[in-house]
């Protein structure tokens, strides 16, 4: 078996990251890779902040839209400690490791209202994927998705889960996309609209052809 890959889930609030990360290790298990799933943001001190600030409850800031480059900063930061705390030593040990979200979604949703080349600087010490699902997802869709969780799973909605944050995001994602790309990066591109398992059966048929 080939060495430790770097796999990353990305894509727009309610495109599926998460659950098709989670189905995707279980798999890559089943075929007896030793694969750590992880996330972003984290569950380290600086993710556990980020999550605050996204439903605007950071204590002492509770109900404040924090600026943009705050965002892009702790984003970078939370992704320096994963990379020190999880993803390195894992490559490191030969292990997998699957991660819902990284680097792209700061590229993506920081460069909204900051400069992505800023944004790129702050993250430029980042180990870049082996290969990356980019989960593509009309916004229609996406609110249908995102709606009943704040309805029914009283989550009211974090600082980014609005259409015209995501309009712009989606498009982010699929311009930045063609250019890692045009760096070397591999990512395939996945129309998320789809059901789970049509989904999920593309990710396998990629991940196949790394075993
Ligand atoms: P998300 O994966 O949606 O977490 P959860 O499913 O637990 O709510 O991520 C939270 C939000 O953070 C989401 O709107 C995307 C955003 N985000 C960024 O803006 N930049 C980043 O670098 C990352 C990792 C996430």
């Amino acid at each position: 078996m080939s060495r430790g890959q770097f796999i990353v889930f990305e894509g727009i609030d309610g495109s599926g990251t998460t659950t098709q990360a989670r189905v995707a290790a279980a798999w890559l298990r089943s075929k007896g890779v030793d694969v750590v799933e992880t996330c972003e943001p984290t569950d380290l001190p600086v993710g556990k902040l980020i999550r605050q600030a996204l439903a605007r409850r950071m204590p002492g800031c509770e109900g404040e839209q924090l600026a943009p480059h705050f965002f892009a900063l702790l984003f970078a930061t939370d992704r320096m400690h994963h990379m020190q705390a999880v993803i390195t030593p894992a490559l490191e040990a030969g292990r997998w490791v699957v991660s819902d979200r990284c680097y792209l979604s700061s590229f993506a949703y920081q460069s909204i209202d900051y400069d992505l080349d800023l944004v790129r600087a702050m993250n430029h010490e980042v180990r870049r994927a082996d290969l990356t699902f980019l989960l593509d997802l009309p916004i229609g869709q996406a609110e249908e998705r995102i709606a009943p969780r704040e309805l029914f799973e009283n989550s009211p909605r974090e600082v980014f889960e609005n259409a015209e944050m995501l309009t712009r995001v989606r498009s982010n994602y699929l311009q930045i996309a063609d250019l890692l790309e045009g760096e070397g990066e591999r990512i395939v591109r996945l129309d998320a609209g789809r059901s789970r398992e049509a989904v999920a059966a593309d990710i396998r048929d990629t991940l196949a052809g790394l075993l």
